[in-house]
């Protein structure tokens, strides 16, 4: 009995996580605060007049050839900057291939989208509004549609006065781009890591104790958790087609290198606890399901149902408090406007 009750303390002591400086001090080995200020580009100077023409451009469905989908329609700012569904639904309400990330610190992932296939923000923006199952517009008509408007003429002036011609698709994309910058969510993991000991519970700290010792911090590491490095999805054991479809090779698009094939971007886990659904696919709803899945696939190992408890708690220290948006009142089209086409 006495020895039983020794194996239980001994147990549950090893499941306590170390002091919080020890724990602190172990996470930054792996994880960085969101920074304080706006992260600058290196050839997209963010100015307060860039991210106002980002921010109305953002709201604009008129960038879409139909006039419905803007990039708010899949990135919703008031639920996590995703669309919570399976799939997006975009132009003549076609259903699309992947699952919408969170554009909420975006800005910090080495690439974009689940593939990397886009370098930066920039060159992410003038993806979608040209993607037929999303805006399936052409730039010839959003530059059209824009210098229809005098006051986005007066706004794209005002953002890029070194431009003689400044309503630009390039220009649309930088100042999108600048937006984005903005859109950090701090959160209380950021306070922990910060000094704040009490900033986690219990729970979150052996959470977090296990995402390191377990592994997931392997590839999930960095200011974003993921968004920085390419792994097979599978890499142990391969999950069933419902979450891995076959059809969808990942990076291997890309690069056209076998060792690609079902290879996709560490998701970044900050606002993981409120954009459900999960994985490319979009086909996990369930947070503790996904990291069970993560376990087997990544890791070839079950992850309890305790285990995965805890970490989920951890992850839900990821949600962060979104920035306050002003919503912008967007220039009424004019008789030069080109019309919604269905
Ligand atoms: C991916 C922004 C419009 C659906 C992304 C990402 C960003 C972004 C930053 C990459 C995030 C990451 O990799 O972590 C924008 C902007 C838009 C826009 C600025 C407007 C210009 C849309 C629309 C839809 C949509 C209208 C839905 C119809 C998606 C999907 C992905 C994605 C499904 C993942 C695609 C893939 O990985 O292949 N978007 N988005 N987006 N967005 Fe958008
Ligand atoms: C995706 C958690 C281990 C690579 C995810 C997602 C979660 C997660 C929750 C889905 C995020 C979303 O859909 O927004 C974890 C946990 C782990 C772990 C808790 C440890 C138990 C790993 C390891 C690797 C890895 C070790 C690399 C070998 C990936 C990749 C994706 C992903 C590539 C994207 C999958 C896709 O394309 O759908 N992870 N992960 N993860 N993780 Fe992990």
């Amino acid at each position: 009995m006495k020895r039983l009750l020794t194996t239980a303390l001994l147990t549950s002591a090893m499941a306590l996580p170390a002091s919080a400086s020890e724990l602190r001090q172990m996470a930054l080995d792996y994880f960085e605060p969101l920074p304080s200020t706006i992260p600058q580009m290196p050839d997209n100077r963010v100015t307060p007049e860039k991210i106002e023409l980002g921010k109305a451009l953002f709201f604009d469905p008129r960038l879409s050839a139909s006039g419905v989908f803007s990039c708010y329609s899949c990135h919703n700012l008031t639920t996590g900057g995703d669309d919570n569904m399976s799939t997006s639904v975009g132009h003549g309400w076609q259903k699309g291939p992947r699952n919408s990330p969170t554009v909420f610190n975006a800005v910090l992932n080495i690439a974009q989208f689940w593939d990397g296939r886009a370098e930066d923000l920039k060159a992410q923006a003038k993806g979608p509004i040209q993607a037929g199952v999303e805006m399936a517009n052409t730039p010839e008509n959003v530059v059209a549609t824009l210098n229809s408007m005098q006051q986005y003429r007066d706004w794209f002036a005002n953002a890029f006065p070194e431009d003689a011609d400044a309503v630009s698709f390039d220009n649309m994309a930088r100042a999108i781009e600048a937006f984005e910058a903005t859109l950090l969510t701090p959160a209380p993991f950021d306070a922990f890591l910060n000094g704040d000991d009490l900033a986690l519970s219990d729970e979150q700290k052996e959470g977090l104790t296990l995402f390191v010792d377990k592994g997931c911090v392997s590839c999930h590491n960095g200011v974003n958790l993921g968004g920085n490095g390419y792994y097979p999805f599978g890499l142990i054991e391969k999950p069933g087609a419902d979450i891995l479809p076959p059809d969808d090779k990942g990076r291997y698009a890309v690069t056209d290198t076998a060792a690609d094939q079902y290879v996709f971007r560490a998701s970044p886990l900050r606002n993981v606890g409120v954009t459900a659904p999960y994985f490319h696919s979009g086909n996990v709803w369930d947070l503790k399901v996904a990291v069970q899945v993560m376990g087997t696939a990544q890791l070839g190992e079950e992850v309890s149902d305790e285990e995965a408890d805890k970490i989920v708690a951890f992850l839900h220290s990821l949600t962060g408090t979104v920035p306050t948006i002003t919503l912008p009142v967007l220039p009424a089209e004019t008789a030069t406007t080109p019309r919604p086409t269905a």
